[in-house]
């Protein structure tokens, strides 16, 4: 029998040997590997800064916390995404700004983001869902224009090139402005069980977030601290496995590749739904596989057959103004029409597994659960 999982993390025997490596140097806390993880990745994307975090979350807690925005500074997001970089938003008293995404990617809708800004808004929050990509090009130009912080949250995207460019390598944008973060969650391209890294071109952002990752401590000056922070330090241990992972980088993106082009060819397209539509220019590295299907009933029933004996897909997130708590119409500036194409993605997508586990015989098993769905 087939027993498929949507998060089956691929850890192998370089990332166990590395492991051990790390608990037998004593290093459990800080530590060496640390270190080699930030400059490998750093070096691999492009970018000159890289500062782990012990996940996701707390990654675009400490940016938010190093951009000195004041309470009730706006945030434009995308109103469908996962949650984690919402509350975080609000956790610091900010306000979140949704707006609409795009049917065809899932992505934020760029031309409706100009008419949500105003005095009070200081970042964009770029979040590319599912592995597809957001208009990082005209993004940038209005972001320009009004001086925004851009904040890209790459992690469903990570390892994914735009022209020969890894995206979250914050170029082309002033450098003081332009942070990129991403989650090494068990679920996610780079693995850490729970970890993340933030990056950077600007060495003035960059020492601030390593400040504030170790409670507002300078590395020179022992228990003396320049300002409030926290322990947002990753483990040595959980590095251990990331830098392991990034040695076998090239295998994860030949596998992740190999899989995103294994859906798209055997799905066999009928009108009952849709694949994303991806710049020409553009070579996806996804976290998982999503589907838009033109009926709520199919994607449910469809759910209910590959998640038979266990959860092999997932449903789409929920458009933001469908989670009473985070009140998103308070602020008056989000009105019904921002929600119009996150509501028919939260009713209607359907995310396929996208891990390195996979193996061809399990996707023929999705594949023709889908095909013979539409086709009996
Ligand atoms: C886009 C996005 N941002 C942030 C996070 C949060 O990361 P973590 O789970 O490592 O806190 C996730 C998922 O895990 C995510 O998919």
């Amino acid at each position: 029998m087939i027993n498929l999982k949507f998060v089956d993390p691929l850890i192998t025997r370089l990332e166990k040997e590395n492991l051990k490596k790390a608990i037998n140097s004593g290093w459990l806390s800080a530590g060496p590997y640390v270190n080699k993880l930030e400059k490998k990745l750093s070096n691999i994307m492009d970018v000159k800064f890289g500062i782990t975090v012990n996940n996701g979350t707390n990654a675009i807690f400490l940016i938010l916390m190093s951009l000195n925005l004041k309470r009730g500074d706006e945030v434009i997001v995308p109103s469908f995404c996962y949650i984690s970089p919402i509350h975080m938003i609000k956790i610091m008293g900010l306000k979140p700004v949704p707006v609409d995404i795009k049917l065809d990617n899932l992505q934020i809708d760029t031309d409706q983001i100009s008419k949500k800004i105003n005095k009070k808004t200081k970042a964009i929050l770029l979040i590319h869902n599912y592995g597809s990509i957001c208009n990082l090009q005209k993004i940038k130009k209005i972001a320009h224009k009004k001086k925004l912080f851009i904040i890209e949250d790459t992690s469903e995207v990570i390892l994914s090139k735009q022209n020969k460019y890894f995206v979250g390598d914050c170029r082309g944008y002033n450098k003081d402005r332009y942070i990129s973060y991403a989650s090494f969650h068990a679920s996610k391209t780079i693995i850490t069980g729970e970890g993340g890294m933030i990056m950077t071109n600007s060495k003035k952002i960059s020492s601030n977030l390593k400040i504030l990752r170790n409670h507002g401590q300078k590395s020179n000056r022992p228990y003396f601290y320049h300002m409030m922070g926290g322990n947002f330090r990753l483990s040595n241990l959980l590095a251990s496995i990331g830098y392991s992972q990034l040695l076998r980088l090239k295998e994860i993106r030949k596998k992740k590749i190999e899989i995103n082009f294994f859906y798209e060819k055997n799905l066999v397209k009928n009108e009952n739904f849709s694949l994303m539509t991806d710049p020409l220019n553009f070579s996806p590295v996804r976290w998982g596989f999503p589907i838009l299907f033109k009926k709520l009933n199919d994607r449910n029933n469809i759910m209910k057959i590959l998640n038979k004996n266990s959860t092999v897909c997932r449903p789409g997130f929920y458009s933001l103004n469908k989670l009473k708590h985070l009140n998103i119409y308070e602020n008056k500036i989000s009105s019904k029409s921002d929600f119009k194409n996150a509501e028919i993605a939260t009713n209607n997508v359907l995310v396929l597994p996208m891990h390195n586990k996979l193996k061809k015989n399990e996707l023929k098993f999705i594949c023709s659960k889908i095909n013979s769905y539409f086709h009996n």
